[in-house]
């Protein structure tokens, strides 16, 4: 007899449906899984036949073949140990017949337990899509699972139970829908700790306003660091679909806290310099996502940048244009979504105080040159605030004003970003920086000042299509900050001071 069992596999973030068939025919003892298993499938037989008998079943001593179907997409990981299992049980008549409509997913220990697998919430996506009315999930998965409207969720913890509750001799609770709860915040990081530096401040809050990725040069200790750690605390909400989409990513990695299983916060991530190209952008043997598409929906922090490897940091040029990175394997290609906003900080010159107020710079010219080539123009051209730090001042750090507060700043980024989702609500664009060229000149409707103030810093500082672009995109975030519908002059203004300064570091030479 041939039972067929259905369940999900993973390609890059989404999931495709699998159905496990077993035949079991006479013959010398074997089991042979076929349908492009990796290694980590073809060991599922010896998990499976260690916990068959250890939950008091038998495992046929026949010529079983399990076929993975569609049979010309590879299957990775232990996921199809529990489908493997109920398609060997039931073929070989000790299970009753499986409902068609259910879906099973689940890693099996040798003594018959189930144990949390990766990738559950695009899998009870994909599920609930093709129509699937339950899916069976390690009890560990469960939560994430049930964070979806629209299928049940079974959570089980061994394959007793589950081979109970398919004879009818036990009830399975269904899991109850996940409510999105906010994970209590770790670190009381907060802009209020930082004494002055309000230009700093201020770019950075039209940069998580119109998510625009940022430079930070400045000497040792002037607070680049700092200012970059406290920026999630005023980063826009989060929406469901940002939410879903970041999770997706972050359950396939592995990474979900079962307790707060839905990411409403959006990642922060910040990668020590000596990461492989590979840990950045994504990929290895068993290809996995880079920290560059962890951060999706939020904020890859680069500290140090000059100190990762060039070959790393170019890797990142096109996935920050396109918002998604494609990895090319020997099997066709996966894709990860990455929409981020880059964050960047570094020294000016080897010894840290090149442009320093009081300090003397001890680099020489070709020094300092030479370590400012080590970031290439496109990837600099990508950067769209450029921000100088300066060593905070005497007065600002003695002050006793308190400064004002992430909560403050957020009120108002929340309030602008609201304006674009509004703006684009149209098209697939949520934010300014993510504007494509051809919008730009709607979206960003300049007042006749602004057009001239703009042809004048075109003219004048001769900027690429790209840095027009960039311009009126961040002055756009600026008129949303300030509630305007037009871009105005004063906006303008603002915005070329935040593309200044590349000409000061890097043409100087
Ligand atoms: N504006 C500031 N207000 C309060 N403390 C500051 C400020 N700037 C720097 N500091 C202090 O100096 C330390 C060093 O700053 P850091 O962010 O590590 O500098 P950088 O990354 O630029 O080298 C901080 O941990 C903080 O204690
Ligand atoms: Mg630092």
């Amino acid at each position: 007899m041939i039972s067929t069992i259905h369940s999900m596999g993973i390609n890059g973030i989404e999931a495709f449906q699998v159905n496990i068939e077993s035949d079991i025919s006479q013959g010398m003892p074997a089991c042979d899984v076929v349908g492009l298993p990796d290694t980590s499938v073809k060991e599922a037989k010896n998990r499976v036949r260690s916990a068959i008998k250890s939950c008091g079943f038998t495992f046929p001593l026949a010529r079983i073949t399990i076929n993975l179907a569609p049979a010309d997409v590879r299957k990775i990981g232990s996921t199809y140990d529990l489908p493997i299992l109920l398609s060997i049980l039931m073929s070989s008549g000790q299970l009753p017949a499986i409902p068609e409509n259910s879906v099973f997913v689940g890693e099996i220990s040798l003594s018959g337990n189930i144990v949390p697998i990766n990738g559950v919430l695009p899998m009870t996506i994909q599920a609930k899509q093709l129509g699937f009315v339950n899916i069976f999930v390690p009890a560990k998965n469960a939560a994430e699972a049930a964070s979806i409207e629209g299928i049940n969720v079974y959570p089980v913890n061994n394959v007793r139970e589950l081979a109970d509750y398919i004879k009818g001799e036990l009830e399975i609770k269904r899991k109850e829908l996940t409510i999105i709860k906010k994970k209590p915040k770790e670190t009381l990081l907060d802009f209020s700790q930082v004494k002055g530096q309000y230009d700093v401040k201020r770019a950075l809050e039209i940069a998580a306003a119109g998510n625009h990725n940022v430079l930070l040069i400045g000497s040792p200790g002037s607070g680049k660091s700092m200012l970059a750690k406290r920026l999630p605390s005023i980063l826009p909400e989060m929406t469901f679909d940002e939410i879903i989409e970041t999770t997706k990513i972050h359950s396939i990695s592995g990474i979900i806290d079962n307790e707060y299983p839905l990411i409403t916060e959006r990642p922060y991530r910040a990668p020590h310099h000596t990461i492989s190209s590979a840990g950045l952008s994504g990929g290895g043997s068993v290809p996995t996502p880079g920290e560059i598409s962890l951060a999706h929906n939020g904020i890859l922090f680069l500290d140090e940048l000059l100190e990762f490897s060039r070959s790393s940091l170019e890797t990142l040029r096109q996935p920050l244009e396109e918002g998604k990175i494609t990895i090319s394997r020997v099997k066709g290609s996966l894709t990860y979504p990455c929409s981020i906003m880059l964050i960047a900080a570094m020294n000016p010159c080897p010894c840290g105080y090149y442009g320093h107020p009081t300090k003397a710079c001890t680099c020489s010219a070709g020094t300092i040159s030479r370590y400012l080539r080590k970031i290439s123009g496109p990837l600099l051209d990508r950067m769209d605030l450029h921000i100088e730090v300066p060593p905070v001042d005497f007065e600002s750090l003695s002050s006793k004003i308190e400064p004002e507060s992430s909560s403050e700043i957020r009120k108002r980024v929340n309030k602008a970003r609201e304006i674009q989702i509004e703006r684009y609500k149209n098209s697939s664009v949520k934010c300014n920086a993510h504007l494509p060229s051809h919008l730009v000149s709607e979206a960003c409707s300049a007042t006749d000042e602004a057009k001239k103030m703009l042809k004048i810093a075109f003219d004048s500082m001769k900027l690429s299509a790209r840095g027009y672009d960039k311009i009126l995109k961040i002055a756009r975030t600026i008129a949303d900050l300030d509630g305007s519908k037009e871009v105005a002059a004063a906006h303008i203004a603002e915005a070329i001071q935040y593309r200044s300064l590349d000409r000061k570091y890097w043409n100087r030479f």
